[in-house]
């Protein structure tokens, strides 16, 4: 976009003199015969740059000067003095009220187009290097957030590792075999807890780096599918928990990474076992359609309200279903799904009614160019 120059001067001849060498510049130009004016146009067209006089009637250049430079809004937009050669008190004192440079009468054409495009460099170069500052305030402010719901989930485990080991270490030889064998267990499972933590975090830094790693090709998503259902079933079994695939087709292909598929899909389906009561049905479906293929998993558990299915893909968000079997939960599954199912372009979402259930989709293209419709 062209860059727009307030001119401020009371003279025509200077104007008629700028115009000649700034037209055919692309430039924008903007023109106040008088400081009040100035202000006002400064205020409401907000230019890139302003050429200022000194000497005008009503409010000189000097207060002009001020005044911008005292407003919110025009407070860092570059101004250029434009004083007579021999002056350099004013130059100073133009210097002093935040101009960030001037240019001499009469004017050298030249010298003032390179003048106005450094300091344009500048200031636009300036915009930008704010707009990164204030994205990498808030990026450090969610990452120590991060940070500190991590390490309050990492403290929990930790609390019930290091209880049990002293609890042997003080009792060991009043403890039952039973006893010990029970508080061995304590520290596996917590273990097992930090290490999903972990690799969830892992997980996360990789996909927020850049780092994950996703080839995309066209493959048959349906054996994934099949390796996992049989997988889940065995788990399903201590809740009692059938798992059906449905699938009326022998192929199913989509553009997709194969592992990152089948960590979206992982974590799916244990979500759909974890929140389920026990005895209920999982059904999981896979359809072609015309540009996509799309995965259902479908069950028969607490549901999820319309308010919370808006936090259902953020940061650790655990919700008020909760696990069914004392399983662990980090409320990162559905982050990370979210992530990956991007990086694949596809779209993941779900309906749920409370008291009867949820379903999730994950569709994705079955070529490279498609990309799935929004939901
Ligand atoms: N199928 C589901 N039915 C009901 N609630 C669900 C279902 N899937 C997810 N939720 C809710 O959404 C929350 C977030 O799920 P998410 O998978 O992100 O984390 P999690 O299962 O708690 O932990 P993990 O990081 O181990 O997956 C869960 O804590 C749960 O409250
Ligand atoms: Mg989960």
């Amino acid at each position: 976009m062209d860059d727009t120059l307030l001119i401020v001067d009371d003279t025509p001849e200077n104007i008629g003199v700028l115009f000649d060498c700034l037209t055919n510049q692309h430039f924008r130009i903007l023109v106040a015969e008088n400081g009040m004016n100035a202000l006002e146009i400064a205020e409401n067209k907000c230019p890139d740059l302003i050429l200022l006089d000194i000497m005008m009637p009503g409010i000189d250049g000097f207060e002009t000067c001020r005044q911008l430079k005292s407003k919110k809004q025009t407070k860092d937009i570059p101004v250029i003095f434009m004083t007579a050669l021999s002056d350099t008190s004013n130059k100073i004192k133009g210097l002093q009220l935040g101009a960030v440079d001037y240019v001499t009468k009469p004017f050298q054409q030249h010298e003032v187009l390179a003048r106005i495009n450094t300091h344009l460099k500048i200031h636009h170069l300036q915009k930008k290097l704010q707009v990164q500052n204030e994205q990498l305030i808030k990026l450090n402010q969610e990452k120590n957030e991060f940070l500190g719901i991590a390490a309050h989930d990492i403290k929990n485990p930790l609390v019930a590792i290091q209880s049990a080991a002293e609890l042997i270490e003080i009792d060991y030889e009043i403890m039952s075999k039973t006893d010990i064998l029970k508080r061995a267990t304590n520290i596996s499972n917590a273990t097992r807890q930090l290490f999903t933590l972990i690799d969830n975090l892992l997980d996360i830094n990789a996909i927020e780096s850049g780092e994950s790693k996703i080839s995309l090709a066209l493959i048959d998503i349906l054996p994934i599918m099949q390796s996992l259902v049989m997988i889940y079933s065995r788990r399903a079994k201590d809740k009692k928990i059938t798992i059906h695939l449905q699938a009326s087709e022998t192929q199913y292909f989509a553009f997709v990474d194969e592992n990152t598929l089948m960590q979206v899909l992982d974590n799916l389906i244990s979500n759909a076992v974890k929140y389920s009561p026990y005895g209920k049905q999982v059904d999981i479906r896979v359809s072609q359609h015309d540009k996509c293929t799309r995965c259902e998993i479908k069950d028969e558990g607490a549901g999820i309200s319309v308010s919370e299915q808006n936090k259902l893909f953020h940061k650790f968000s655990k919700l008020t279903p909760r696990p069914t079997g004392g399983e662990h939960s980090t409320g990162l599954g559905l982050f990370i799904v979210k992530k990956l199912v991007d990086a694949m372009n596809g779209k993941v979402w779900c309906e749920s009614e409370e008291g009867k259930g949820t379903i999730f989709f994950v569709e994705f293209g079955v070529d490279g160019f498609t990309q799935t419709e929004t939901h």
